[in-house]
């Protein structure tokens, strides 16, 4: 059985690396029997280091939750994807919407994308419509989301990348708000069709997860009947008991 994916972005917390160590704590200290899930934590950058260096173990992942398009230079605030690599570091999201929110464009993350990929980053591509209508427009913009972010990015990279799927307004919500499973599943689908179509028949062997107001009430149902490859999850993976109920669930589902 191929491993799923769950992975915490943490976004812009907590405040203070002592509560991170802490939740970090509370999270590596109960994942070691879950064997069918690969799981990846995105702190804010400053506590990487950190926690990569206060963890030994082999269940956990580490990504940043974004870098730059240059490896080093003037080039204020921003993060080289060598230096997060340098971390011992393997992941990256890239293009998520809340930055996107603030200036990102598809370009942007084209760039970005193919400067991760050759520090030696896993790229976490995160693409999803702002609303869904009856005509299917959104299916448009997921297409041409995923066509510009991978512009020129080569095939030899498809085990490098994740596919996370993550509807505007389904995020930061909770899980009566939301994707239904079968509409997941009918969008995974498409999705899949886009990646064979850019990356050849490999694209079909990218992993495509989902993110937008995964609970344990809903990942049961999002993972078996949306038959996505995992979670990436916002809110829930800042509450230790959740984010693990969630991963038991994620790794027991068929
Ligand atoms: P929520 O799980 O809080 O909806 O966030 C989803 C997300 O944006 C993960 O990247």
């Amino acid at each position: 059985m191929r491993k799923k994916y769950v992975i915490a972005n943490w976004k812009m917390n907590p405040i203070g690396s002592r509560e991170a160590g802490d939740l970090f704590r509370k999270i590596k200290s109960k994942v070691q029997k879950f064997r069918n899930v690969k799981i990846i934590i995105c702190p804010p950058a400053i506590y990487l280091k950190q926690l990569s260096s206060s963890y030994s173990g082999n269940k956990i992942f580490f990504g940043a939750q974004n870098s730059f398009w240059e490896d080093k230079g003037s080039f204020t605030g921003e993060i080289s994807p060598l230096q997060i690599k340098d971390l011992n570091v393997d992941f990256v999201i890239l293009g998520h919407s809340e930055r996107r929110e603030n200036g990102e464009t598809d370009e942007i993350v084209n760039k970005k994308i193919k400067k991760a990929l050759g520090a030696g980053l896993n790229v976490i591509l995160c693409v999803g419509e702002k609303e869904r209508d009856d005509d299917g427009s959104h299916l448009h913009f997921i297409e041409n989301q995923i066509r510009a972010c991978l512009s020129g990015v080569s095939k030899n990279n498809t085990s490098k990348l994740i596919l996370a799927y993550e509807p505007i307004w389904a995020i930061g919500k909770s899980s009566e708000f939301s994707m239904k499973p079968s509409a997941l599943h009918q969008t995974k689908l498409f999705i899949l069709k886009i990646l064979k179509d850019v990356l050849g028949a490999d694209g079909m062997k990218i992993p495509v997860i989902y993110g937008g107001s995964s609970e344990p009430t809903n990942s049961g149902e999002l993972i078996e009947e949306g038959e996505v490859d995992g979670l990436l999850v916002g809110h829930e993976s800042l509450v230790p008991s959740d984010f693990i109920e969630i991963i038991k669930i994620v790794n027991s589902a068929k």
